[in-house]
C-alpha cells in the first residue's frame, strides 16, 4: 500500500523524507519520489522500482530545501512508472496520495476541459490540477486545497505543498491513515507512526474528514464540518531505530522465528503467571450472556477467525459466525440483538475490515479488535482492544502476527468457556496449561527448519500444491495455501481434507505434492482416509503429523514431519509453522522477493 511523509524541517528535508520512506517499504510498492521547495519553487526526483532507484536519482541531482513530501507508490490507476509516481505536481503544486480517487474520470474530463493537461494515467494528478483550479481562482492553498478536497469521492489520505509557501505543508484524511508528527521547530506527516518513529515519538493521529495545515510551529486540524479539532497527541510505541533483519536473510525468516518470543510475549498479557489461568482486561461484552459473536478479518486473519470459530463453538457453545471483510459488507447481515463483533487484523488499518467493523456497530453490535498496532484505526474506533505484542511485522506474508492472534483468541475462548460455565475448573487448567506451553513446543518445531527446507524442492518447482486438514487443521491447510502462492506465486490450494472426493481428487497425480495437516486427535482417522485416497492416485503426501500419527500413517507418505504431541487445542498454532517454514524456503529456491511479494501490500487499506 503508497506510503506518505512530508516534512516542515529545520535542516535539508530529503534525508528525513529517504528514510521516512524506507520505514514504509514494508508495506508494499512498485515506485517512490520525493518533491521539495527550492527557492519558494517545486522540485521533483522520482523512480520506478525501490528506493534505492529514487536515491541514486538523488544521487545524481541532489534536492535541497527544508520542505518536503514524499511517497511508495503500489499502483492502482496506471502502471508503476516513473511517470506515474508521485509526488504528482505542477508549478504550482505538488500532492502525494494513498487510496483512491472514485471520481476522477469524471474530475479529469472537466479539468481537461478547461485546457489542464494531465502528463500520467493515476487518479492522483486530478487533484493537483484541481487544487491549481482554485488557485488559479486567487485562493490561498489551504483554501484552494480545501475547496478541492471537498469535490473528491474515495478514500484518500493526502499531503501537498505549494510553490511560494515554504512554511505549508497541508494533509487530509479520509479513510486512509494519517499522522502528524510534532518535532522541535519541525512538524512531520506519516501514513503511520512507523514511518515517524525515526523523527519523532509524538504523533496524533487524524480521523476521516481532516484537514490538517502544517506550519513549523505547529498544527491546526480542522475537522469535516471545517471546525477547528484538537486530537490527542501521544507518544508512539512504535520503534525510532531501524528495523533490521539481524542474522537473517528475510524479515520473513526473522519473524518466523520470533515466534515463540512473541507468543510468550501475547501470552504474558492474558495468563496470570501465578495462577496461569486466563486474565483478560475488561471486555464491551459479558461472554455469559453474548447471544452470538460476529468476527471479522482478512486474508491470513481470517484464517485465525475461522480457526477461533471452532475454539469459541465447542469449548464455549457460543454461536459464531465468520466473514471476510469484502463480504460481510454487501451481504446484508442479520445480526443478533445483543451480539457482539470482533474485527482481527494486524495492521488495524484493512479498509474492508475497518468498513465492516463499522457496519457492525451501525447494526448496534459491541464491537472489539485484536490487532497488532496499537494506534491504528481499529484500535482507536472499536469499543474494546486486544493486542497481540508480536512487534512490528515487515514482511508482507503474516506470520508471527497469526500466531500471536491465536494465542490472544485461545485465551479468549477458555475465558468465554468459563464465563458461560461450558467447562470445569479442572479442563480450563489443562487449557491454560496447553496454551501456556505453546512458545516451548513452537521453539521445538523450529528445530525441523533445515528439514522444511529440503522438503520446499518438492513443492518449489510444483505447477500446483495442495494442502488438506480437518477441524482445526483446515484452516492451517488454507493459509498454508496462502503463504505459499503469497511468496512462491505457485498455485497452492487448501481443502478441508473431506471435500477432496467432492472434485478436488481430480486434480491428483504424481506431479501434485500434497500437504497433509494431521495431529493424532479425535478426527485423525478420517484424514487418514483421505489421504490414503490421494496416494491411492498417485499423490505424493507430506505429513504433519506427531509421532502416533506417523507410526500409523508416515509409511504411506513420501514424507513426513514429526511435531511434539500438544493438546489438540493448541495445534493449529504449531502445525503452522511448518507451513511457513515450507513456502519460506521454497520461496527462497525460487528466487522472488520473499519479504514484498509481487503486487502485495502490507496493509491494504484500499477496498
Ligand atoms: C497474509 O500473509 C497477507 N499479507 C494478507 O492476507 C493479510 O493477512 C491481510 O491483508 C489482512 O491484513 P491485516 O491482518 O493487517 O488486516
Amino acid at each position: 500500500m503508497c506510503g506518505i511523509i512530508g516534512i516542515i524541517g529545520a535542516a535539508p528535508a530529503v534525508p528525513k523524507l529517504v528514510e521516512g520512506l524506507k520505514r514504509l517499504e514494508y508495506r508494499g510498492y512498485d515506485s517512490a519520489g520525493i518533491a521539495t521547495l527550492v527557492t519558494g519553487r517545486i522540485e521533483r526526483r522520482r523512480a520506478e522500482g525501490k528506493i534505492v532507484n529514487l536515491q541514486a536519482a538523488l544521487d545524481a541531482d541532489p534536492l535541497r530545501g527544508i520542505t518536503g513530501i514524499g511517497h511508495t507508490r503500489w499502483a492502482t490507476h496506471g502502471r508503476p512508472s516513473e511517470a506515474n509516481a508521485h509526488p504528482h505536481a505542477n508549478s504550482m503544486v505538488a500532492v502525494v496520495h494513498n487510496g483512491i480517487i472514485e471520481n476522477f474520470q469524471e474530475l479529469k474530463r472537466a479539468l481537461a476541459a478547461e485546457g489542464h493537461a494531465f502528463e500520467s494515467d493515476t487518479d492522483t494528478e486530478v487533484i493537483v490540477h484541481l487544487v491549481t483550479r482554485y488557485l488559479n481562482r486567487g485562493m490561498a492553498p489551504s483554501q484552494a486545497a480545501a475547496r478541492a478536497i471537498a469535490e473528491l469521492e474515495g478514500a484518500f489520505a493526502l499531503a501537498m505543498i505549494f510553490a511560494g509557501h515554504p512554511e505549508l505543508v497541508i494533509g487530509a484524511r479520509r479513510g486512509s491513515p494519517l499522522a502528524v508528527g510534532y518535532g522541535d521547530g519541525e512538524m512531520f506527516l506519516g501514513s503511520d507512526a512507523l514511518a515517524l518513529a525515526p523523527l519523532t515519538q509524538r504523533i496524533c493521529y487524524l480521523e476521516d474528514g481532516d484537514v490538517v495545515e502544517l506550519t513549523r510551529d505547529g498544527a491546526t486540524i480542522r475537522d469535516k464540518f471545517g471546525a477547528v479539532a484538537a486530537r490527542p497527541i501521544r507518544e508512539t510505541a512504535a520503534i525510532g531505530d531501524a528495523i533490521g533483519k539481524g542474522n537473517f536473510a528475510h524479515y520473513m525468516l526473522k519473524e518466523i522465528y520470533e515466534q515463540p518470543t512473541v507468543i510468550g510475549d501475547t501470552l504474558a498479557s492474558f495468563i496470570n503467571p501465578a495462577t496461569r489461568a486466563v486474565a483478560l482486561p475488561d471486555l464491551p461484552f459479558d461472554f455469559a450472556d453474548l447471544p452470538r459473536l460476529q468476527m471479522l478479518a482478512c486474508g491470513t486473519s481470517w484464517h485465525a477467525a475461522l480457526i477461533a470459530r471452532y475454539w469459541f463453538e465447542s469449548l464455549a457453545h457460543l454461536p459464531v459466525d465468520v466473514d471476510i471483510g469484502s463480504e460481510f459488507r454487501y451481504r446484508a447481515p442479520q445480526l443478533a440483538k445483543g451480539g457482539a463483533a470482533l474485527a482481527i487484523s494486524q495492521s488495524g488499518e484493512t479498509a474492508d475490515t475497518l468498513a465492516a467493523l463499522r457496519l457492525a456497530r451501525e447494526l448496534d453490535q459491541a464491537t472489539m479488535a485484536i490487532v497488532n498496532v496499537a494506534e491504528s484505526t481499529m484500535a482507536r474506533e472499536a469499543d474494546g482492544t486486544l493486542l497481540t505484542h508480536a512487534g512490528p511485522e515487515v514482511g508482507v506474508a503474516s506470520t508471527k502476527a497469526f500466531t500471536t492472534q491465536l494465542t490472544v483468541l485461545a485465551c479468549l475462548a477458555i475465558a468465554a468457556a468459563r464465563a458461560r460455565g461450558t467447562v470445569d475448573g479442572e479442563r480450563e487448567a489443562a487449557l491454560s496449561a496447553a496454551i501456556t506451553e505453546v512458545p516451548a513446543r513452537a521453539a521445538e518445531v523450529l528445530d525441523h527448519d533445515s528439514r522444511l527446507k529440503g522438503l520446499a524442492q518438492e513443492v518449489a518447482n510444483a505447477r500446483h500444491v495442495l494442502f488438506l486438514g480437518r477441524g482445526t487443521g483446515y484452516p492451517v491447510a488454507l493459509e498454508g495455501a496462502l503463504k505459499l502462492k503469497e511468496i512462491t506465486y505457485v498455485p497452492a490450494e487448501g481443502f478441508a481434507a473431506g471435500e477432496m472426493k467432492h472434485g478436488p481428487i481430480a486434480l491428483i497425480d504424481e506431479d501434485i505434492p500434497i500437504i497433509v495437516v494431521a495431529p493424532y486427535d479425535a478426527l485423525f482417522d478420517k484424514t487418514a482416509s483421505n489421504m490414503q485416497e490421494v496416494i491411492a492416485r498417485g499423490g505424493r503426501v507430506i505429513f504433519l503429523s506427531d509421532a502416533k500419527g506417523i507410526e500409523r500413517l508416515g509409511d504411506l507418505a513420501a514424507a513426513t514431519v514429526e511435531l511434539p504431541a500438544v493438546d489438540p487445542f493448541v495445534a493449529p498454532i504449531l502445525y503452522t509453522i511448518p507451513v511457513q517454514l515450507l513456502a519460506y524456503h521454497a520461496a527462497v529456491i525460487r528466487g522472488t522477493d520473499v519479504d514484498q511479494p509481487r503486487n502485495l501490500a502490507k496493509s491494504v487499506t484500499v477496498e
